[in-house]
């Protein structure tokens, strides 16, 4: 058994690793899987609720208006399911398909993974409160290893959950490596519902990264303090300055800090220099046509059976089969 102090300096030895090889890259990177410690929490929370930052609403309209057809295409020939969500947060979006399920009287039991012991320890209190009759088994730890234990467990269908967009941070290479991992993992006729959001409006997506309160610039120079708090660093905040971009032409939207100064940063024992207007890329949060969508099933071993979009055709979330 590992304990929880263990865990933590398990972790953090990660963090830090990655923290250096990505800043000793050319030019320099951090890992966005980072952002979210306890502040970054409270700050993406307060990005779900921005006026500009339209893909949570819009994946909540599909969820709330249409889950009861997602519903139906997972309840097609009544065999029993496991319904495993990656990232699974406080579940607000999904609550809304386990509730049509739940009134379908289908046969399923849910399995939220995430790498938080929080987010699980949450997800215990109020599911049962909220939907008395969901069987349920929180999994903590990565999306690979906790699905793997899980189809150890059971042998039964199943249905993985995999929204808000999470697949864009990683780039499309990255992305049908996953999906292809995913993939080995399941069997013929499994499912993927899997949200992507949707190439649009250039400016519409530029503005969901670039908000006028500066609380997504925030929410990038917050790994900078992070990276002070707990490895040890000495980034000057004041000294770096979020820049957001959206190129249309391969639906890369990315986020930069560029250093405002030339100026040198030490993290524990290691130091790195800092050109005047250098950038560090920090996120990338990629977007997709549906044919592109299709392309990365058929690349990675899925056939697309059915798209959910909202009124605006802003999301997407894409039920998918393993071919
Ligand atoms: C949680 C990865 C979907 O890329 O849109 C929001 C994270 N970054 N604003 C995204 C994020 C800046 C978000 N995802």
């Amino acid at each position: 058994m590992i304990l929880s102090t263990e865990k933590t300096a398990l972790a953090n030895t990660e963090f830090l690793e990655e923290t250096l090889e990505g800043l000793k890259q050319e030019p320099k990177r951090m890992y966005s899987k980072y952002f979210y410690d306890e502040t970054g929490d409270v700050i993406f929370q307060q990005i779900m609720n921005m006026e500009e930052y339209y893909l949570t609403n819009a994946e909540m309209e599909i969820m709330k208006h249409q889950a009861n057809h997602i519903a139906d295409v997972l309840s097609d020939n009544n065999a029993g399911f496991d319904l495993i969500e990656l990232g699974a947060g406080d579940a607000t979006k999904s609550i809304h398909l386990l509730k049509a399920l739940i009134d379908k009287k289908l046969d399923f039991k849910y399995f939220p993974i995430d790498i938080s012991e929080h987010v699980i320890a949450e997800l215990e209190q109020s599911l049962p409160a909220e939907l008395p009759a969901l069987n349920f088994q929180g999994l903590i730890g990565d999306y690979f290893k906790m699905l793997k234990k899980e189809t150890a467990i059971s042998d039964r269908k199943k249905v993985v959950l995999f929204m808000g967009a999470n697949i864009g941070n990683m780039d499309v290479q990255e992305a049908q490596t996953f999906c292809m991992g995913l993939k080995h993992l399941l069997s013929p006729n499994d499912i993927l519902i899997i949200g992507f959001d949707l190439k649009k409006n250039p400016r519409k997506i530029l503005e969901a990264y670039n908000d006028k309160a500066g609380i997504t610039s925030s929410f990038n120079l917050n790994l900078l303090s992070r990276i002070n708090r707990e490895l040890d660093g000495d980034f000057d905040v004041n000294a770096f300055e979020h820049y957001a971009s959206y190129n249309p032409e391969n639906g890369a939207c990315k986020s930069y800090l560029i250093s405002l100064q030339n100026q040198t940063v030490n993290i524990g024992s290691e130091e790195f220099n800092f050109s005047k207007d250098e950038y560090i890329l920090m996120e990338i949060s990629q977007k997709y046509s549906k044919q592109e969508i299709e392309e990365l099933a058929n690349a990675s071993g899925f056939k697309v059976v059915k798209y959910f979009t909202d009124e605006q055709h802003y999301f997407v979330d894409a039920v998918w089969k393993v071919a």
